[in-house]
């Protein structure tokens, strides 16, 4: 078989599953129901100002890796920042939170250790685990019985690794932080929690870390990006000195990738000052959820929510899951349908995420819309 023949074969059988993805420009018209922009920073007009206003001394690349030439004052401000933030001595910026992911689990963990990861991770963490060849044990999502039975029965000499996102992304449920920290102080593990959704939610702005109130050590990496709450684009990984040092030194990821444009860094710089000035935002977020909840279970909708601004309707097949969304636009509501391999089998879904920018108004159409879809899906 050809090539080209094979590619069309299979995009056949995508399209045959209901798994067939495409990439659209959403109509700015449209009430927005899917953005990670948690805090509506990504547009913010005071950040575009300042950008606008410092753009001229500015590089618009960084033209090499951190390492070689493409490190700049603008990045050393922005880790400084994160360090303060997150209360760890060093912050690395790199370019987004897979690259994060991969790069730092691949550089940490060798052969000789295991890496035990929770069953809903991030595809970014389990990529970094395929890198590193450590040995891998899952264990089911937010168990902490299961996962001490295999920490238990782990004999092995290297060191453990115990994996987790902070906000599961698919989800929205929060990873018990404090049990993991228990567990890992038990078996000398090292914690690694991946606080994509939490950053800038959660915890007063610095994470699920905070929300737990456990005070990052040296056996706690987190990981963040800064491309969700924060608006902007990039990740960073926070731990100790000789950590950072280390990854500076080892993490493929960043050795080979040329570095984040300071443009880029002096907007997450901006946009994270106001997501620490403005509480506001956090607090109305994390309201609409609530209400969103108390709204959709009035309506009888089976709806989950955990107190993040990421809630889910699991509606199982692909084909229902598609019908809604189509359905969703005609009353000028964009509502992605998340489906395999994204979740699960079997539990495709509508993920819907909270922002700032949503009014309760556009909650109450979202409710309404998704009432009527339901009540009149005979699939
Ligand atoms: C839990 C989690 N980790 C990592 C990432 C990757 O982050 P980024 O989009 O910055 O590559 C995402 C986002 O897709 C995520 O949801």
């Amino acid at each position: 078989m050809r090539f080209s023949e094979y590619l069309k074969n299979q995009l056949e059988k995508i399209k045959q599953a209901d798994l067939y993805r495409e990439r659209i420009i959403l109509d700015k018209g449209l009430i927005d129901f899917s953005s990670n922009d948690y805090l509506g920073l990504k547009d913010n007009p005071e950040t575009k100002e300042k950008v606008l206003k410092k753009i001229e001394k500015l590089s618009l690349g960084s033209g090499a890796s951190a390492l070689v030439s493409g490190y700049s004052q603008i990045q050393n401000e922005l880790e400084c920042l994160i360090s303060e933030i997150k209360e760890t001595e060093r912050s690395l910026v790199v370019g987004s939170g897979y690259l994060a992911n991969t790069g730092l689990i691949q550089a940490v963990a060798t052969e000789k250790d295991t890496i035990f990861s929770d069953q809903l991770n991030h595809a970014s963490i389990i990529d970094g685990i395929r890198l590193s060849k450590a040995k891998k044990e899952i264990y089911k999502h937010n168990d902490l019985n299961d996962l001490e039975d295999k920490l238990k029965k782990n004999r092995d000499n290297g060191f453990k690794f115990i994996v987790t996102d902070g906000v599961f992304s698919m989800e929205g449920d929060i990873a018990d932080i404090e049990g993991l920290k228990t567990l890992s102080d038990r078996y000398n593990a090292v914690l690694i929690i991946d606080d994509a959704h939490g950053t800038g939610v959660l915890g007063e702005g610095r994470g699920t870390v905070f929300q737990f109130g456990i005070k990052p050590d040296e056996n706690i990496i987190q990981v963040g990006t800064l491309s969700k709450a924060i608006g902007s684009y990039g990740a960073f990984i926070s731990g100790s000195g000789d950590l950072i040092e280390y990854l500076i030194n080892r993490m493929r990821t960043q050795i080979f990738s040329t570095a984040l444009s300071p443009v880029q860094n002096l907007i997450s710089l901006e946009n994270i000052t106001i997501m620490l000035r403005q509480p506001e935002r956090r607090k109305k977020v994390l309201e609409l959820s609530r209400y969103l909840y108390e709204t959709a279970k009035k309506s009888g909708i089976d709806i989950n929510y955990y107190g993040t601004p990421i809630l889910t309707i699991i509606v199982g097949s692909e084909k229902k899951a598609l019908y809604i969304r189509d359905k969703l636009l005609v009353n000028g509501i964009f509502l992605q349908a998340i489906r395999p391999p994204t979740v699960p089998e079997g539990t495709s879904r509508l993920r819907i995420t909270i922002s700032y920018k949503h009014s309760e108004n556009d909650i109450n159409l979202l409710v309404k819309s998704l009432k009527n879809i339901l009540e009149n899906y005979h699939g």
